[in-house]
């Protein structure tokens, strides 16, 4: 059975945290909304409970968890040490969508980190989230509410979609706002390197920090095979749709007539052909199955719909997916980080 509680986000009603909190706390799964995207979450200190997280979504056990907290202090009790850039950043970002890797401390199961000596933590700032983990009191592993190799969700309809009757309780706190989940960095090294682009930019982190590198696989311009993996995670092809989905990047005009082109072409083969489309430009495919994801002029929007868009696609049974890139600036390149990764083709233009 699953629980399924709907709970307001702008006024928890505490007595349905509470009953959540008490899974948790006794070792279940529970679902909850944050502000990136919904996680499934468990007893970070729990190993039985982290090990169901892996089961479930059947992630692979190299691939470690984010510890999630609901006060400052606790990123105390999970690293051992706390540089002082990260006290900056934390000062400046929590709570809210930025994960620090950071030494752990003995008190974190090796099961929650896969084994590695660093500890990713975060603070989210979504009041459902934050009640939830101070009702339960531990610190909550929750990686993304989706199947491994499925995008992420955005709603409490994709968590049960994936997990229905495999998880004890889903909170369905609406959609989420960003859509894309944290951006991850690593501070354990100088300069701190962003390991996943999210939605606090490097652009933010370099005015905080001065230097900040970006690794070449958060960028998603090399294989992910190839890369040395820094963040187990990054390795794995991540958000697959079911469909083949060809990305085409450059200046906007050129995206709009290759993936006319493109789209010929496929269907001279019997393919049946979608396009992910920004507002601006949908008008301009005819006849297909045209699935607008946002708006280019402001890239929060196209970040909010990515998966949601993604998952649509996938109940369409479509052959192929033509896909609009955007510029990889600000947000953009946590878009292009997960549309580059969910591509099986990329198709690059003036
Ligand atoms: O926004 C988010 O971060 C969401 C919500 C639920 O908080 N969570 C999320 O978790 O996206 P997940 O598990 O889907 O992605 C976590 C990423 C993975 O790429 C993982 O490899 C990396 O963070 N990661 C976690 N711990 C790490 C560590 N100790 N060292 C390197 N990478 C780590
Ligand atoms: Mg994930």
């Amino acid at each position: 059975m699953t629980l399924v509680l709907k709970i307001d986000p702008e006024k928890p009603d505490l007595n349905d945290v509470w009953v959540a909190a008490r899974f948790l706390r006794e070792g279940g799964l529970v679902a909850f909304p944050t502000e990136t995207v919904y996680g499934l979450g468990a007893n970070a200190l729990d190993e039985a409970a982290v090990l169901r997280i892996f089961q479930v979504k059947n992630r692979p056990t190299d691939n470690p968890l984010i510890v999630h907290i609901a006060n400052k202090d606790d990123v105390n009790v999970l690293a051992e040490r706390v540089p002082d850039i990260a006290e900056r950043l934390i000062d400046i970002f929590w709570p809210g969508p930025l994960t620090l890797l950071l030494p752990k401390s003995e008190l974190v199961p090796a099961v929650t980190t896969a084994g590695l000596a660093t500890v990713a933590v975060r603070m989210p700032s979504h009041p459902i989230a934050q009640a939830l983990i101070k009702e339960a009191d531990v610190p909550v592993a929750a990686p993304s509410a989706n199947l491994a190799g499925k995008p992420s969700p955005t709603s409490a309809k994709h968590v049960l979609d994936d997990f229905f009757n495999k998880i004890e309780v889903v909170i369905d706190g609406g959609e989420v706002g960003y859509g894309v989940e944290s951006t991850v960095l690593d501070v354990t090294v100088d300069p701190p390197v962003v390991l996943r682009p999210g939605p606090i930019t490097v652009g933010e982190l370099r005015q905080i920090l001065g230097r900040v590198e970006v690794h070449p696989i958060a960028k998603a311009e090399m294989p992910a095979e190839a890369a040395i993996a820094k963040a187990p995670g990054m390795k794995y092809r991540h958000y697959a749709p079911k469909a083949e989905l060809v990305l085409v990047e450059g200046s906007p005009r050129n995206v709009v007539d290759k993936i006319k082109e493109l789209k010929e072409s496929y269907e001279q083969l019997g393919k049946r052909v979608g396009i992910m489309a920004t507002a601006e430009t949908a008008g301009e495919y005819g006849s297909a199955l045209v699935k607008v994801v946002g708006e280019r002029k402001n890239l929060r929007t196209i970040a909010k719909g990515l998966f949601k868009t993604l998952r649509e696609f996938d109940l369409e049974n479509m052959d192929v997916i033509l896909a609009e890139g955007v510029e990889p600036e600000g947000i953009g390149l946590a878009i292009m980080n997960r549309l580059r990764k969910a591509a099986a083709g990329l198709v690059k233009m003036e």
